[in-house]
């Protein structure tokens, strides 16, 4: 017995934190398929872990070391798979991509420092000078000025189409057009686009599909089933689930993903080790949080929208919302935001907001703790009323993010704000 005790802690004294790849996802061919909340604690882990831990080390490096000659040559000539510097990954990174690339069927995932490092990483990476793109026009604000804004100064253009107009999508299609970018669920407005029409569109074209899928996760909505190409997240919102971390990710081919890795190389907006095992442990949690954030925000959804001071309710989930078909289609649940508009002005709103005692007025939406903001004065506060309403942001509009506090508790807060005159 002491014997054997001593080996094993031996080899679990050499034992790589995964594979010599960084990687070693559990596969069992002839395994049942696992659900989600299987794979959101297990997937992409090892077993065992690096001297027998059950949680994921963070393996705090800044590059690593070859034995000699030989193994540098054997990884630059690809006959080995390995780590070579922090800037080109990291086994805790690794795992939190194989966990990810799981959870969302995908063959591969990569990791970024946030949200916007994938998006612009990812869109830098299928885009040059000369190309076209077309998006939908509700989408988060800085994916917007990306767009609009920082990319014709590479000679990129861009072409704005209403989300969910598919023959304004098709119309602006031109031979130079590359990728057709949308969110699904929309932020604000949580306007849900057909993600079989979308990829169709894209296929039909030849041009690559690219969903932000940030609100919906994994949990509620797998793109890549719908024949998208590309999907992105915020891992700062659902994925990390504890406003604690910032991060994001890009999933879908492995060839597609190889590509951006290779640029993600010289831009070098990475997701370090701490991060990574931030999202990792999470994402242990990742089921049960995203099932409470979907039934509080369809209970929250369904009492604004029988209070008589609420003059609009923008939830999926309510038959009343425009896509709540094409949504129960494609969505196993409608997420955790609910956009509003309260009767009255900016100010008679922002009281709404200030009488709330549960939620707390902060950017960032997705996390444990429920998270309340006006969009007129927080992502678009310098442009004024008439401005915002060209972009579709209206001053009475409130955007809930729903955490998994009782949601009886939260109902009972708003419905308290809302009686304040
Ligand atoms: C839909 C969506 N995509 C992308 C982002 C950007 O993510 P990050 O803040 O992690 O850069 C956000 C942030 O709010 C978002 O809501």
């Amino acid at each position: 017995m002491a014997d054997r005790e001593s080996k094993d802690s031996d080899k679990a004294g050499t034992l790589p934190l995964q594979t010599q790849s960084g990687v070693q996802p559990e596969s069992n061919p002839g395994a049942a398929p696992r659900g989600i909340g299987t794979i959101a604690v297990h997937g992409g882990e090892a077993r065992p872990k690096l001297g027998n831990a059950l949680a994921t080390p963070i393996v705090q490096t800044a590059t690593y070391t070859f034995a000699n000659t030989d193994e540098l040559r054997d990884h630059f000539e690809r006959r080995i798979e390995r780590q070579e510097y922090g800037r080109y990954g990291n086994p805790t990174q690794r795992i939190a991509e194989q966990k990810l690339a799981q959870l969302e069927g995908a063959e591969d995932c990569l990791l970024f420092a946030s949200g916007m490092a994938a998006i612009t990483t990812t869109l830098f990476a299928v885009l040059s000078h000369g190309s076209h793109v077309v998006v939908t026009d509700d989408s988060y604000r800085r994916t917007r000025q990306f767009l609009t804004q920082v990319l014709h100064r590479y000679g990129i253009e861009v072409s704005v189409a209403r989300a969910g107009d598919y023959e304004a999508i098709e119309g602006a299609i031109r031979p130079t057009t590359r990728v057709l970018v949308s969110e699904s669920p929309t932020n604000p407005y949580n306007y849900i686009v057909d993600l079989e029409r979308f990829g169709e569109i894209g296929r039909r074209h030849r041009i690559k599909t690219i969903i932000d899928a940030t609100f919906a996760t994994p949990f509620n909505q797998r793109p890549l089933e719908f024949g998208i190409d590309l999907v992105l997240h915020s891992a700062t919102k659902y994925l990390g689930g504890h406003n604690d971390l910032l991060a994001g990710a890009v999933l879908g081919s492995a060839d597609l993903i190889d590509g951006i890795r290779g640029l993600q190389a010289v831009t070098g907006a990475i997701a370090d080790p701490f991060t990574a095992y931030l999202l990792i442990r999470g994402l242990k949690t990742f089921a049960l949080r995203i099932a409470q954030q979907n039934a509080t925000s369809q209970a929250l959804a369904e009492f604004l929208q029988s209070h008589p001071r609420i003059t609009a309710v923008y939830y999926a989930g309510l038959p009343s919302h425009p896509q709540h078909n094409v949504a129960r289609r494609q969505m196993r649940g409608f997420g955790g935001v609910v956009s509003f508009e309260v009767a009255g002005d900016l100010d008679a709103t922002s009281r709404v907001v200030d009488a709330c005692r549960i939620p707390q007025i902060a950017p960032s939406l997705g996390g444990v703790e429920s998270l309340i903001e006006q969009p007129a004065l927080m992502s678009f506060y310098e442009l004024t009323t008439e401005e915002r309403l060209l972009v579709g942001i209206k001053d009475n509009l409130i955007r809930y993010s729903v955490g998994i506090e009782d949601s009886d508790d939260l109902i009972a807060d708003l419905n308290a704000a809302l009686e304040r005159p």
